[in-house]
């Protein structure tokens, strides 16, 4: 396990169509702690594999509080979509500084591979529900300043 640079702003690797995982090997074992751990120390909820340049299909979610809640989202495609919707803020690993509101659904449900390629599927709501959709943007290259519907300022550094 090991810490990977986070991608930022201006890199061309984040506004990339990821492709498919297709190999469920060691090498995406060890993808997939890298992001979980670079993840935790920069205390995000998310992360997606462009954002540490590789351009695959890989997500990992932690939206506990005491992050224990880790869940890898490889190949995922939402199934579900709530006509519910929450408004809330947004922040991103890769865009430091920037913060906004962005529209969701209240409740998601997902169909994702395991890190050994075994399907399995969740619905989730609420913060989870928008770090699924946050995420599962960056692998078809769309961030954070493409979806801001209204600008906001924190008060103290937030990341998410
Ligand atoms: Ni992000």
């Amino acid at each position: 396990m090991a810490l990977r640079n986070i991608v930022k702003d201006g890199d061309p690797v984040l506004l990339k169509h990821c492709k498919p995982v297709e190999k469920f090997d060691a090498r995406l074992g060890e993808l997939l702690d890298d992001m979980a751990d670079t993840m935790y120390k920069a205390e995000g909820l998310g992360l997606a594999a462009p954002q540490v340049g590789i351009i695959r299909r890989a997500v990992v979610i932690d939206v506990s509080e005491d992050r224990s809640g880790l869940v890898e989202l490889v190949n995922p495609e939402i199934i579900y979509r709530s006509d519910e919707t929450q408004y809330g803020t947004e922040g991103c690993l890769s865009f430091p500084n920037l913060y906004g509101y962005v529209t969701r659904p209240k409740t998601v449900k997902f169909r994702a591979q395991d890190r050994h390629g075994e399907f399995y599927e969740m619905e989730v709501s609420d913060l989870f529900a928008r770090a699924v959709c946050h995420e599962l943007d960056h692998l078809d290259g769309r961030v954070l300043p493409d979806n801001i519907e209204a600008p906001y300022e924190p008060k103290e550094e937030e990341q998410a």
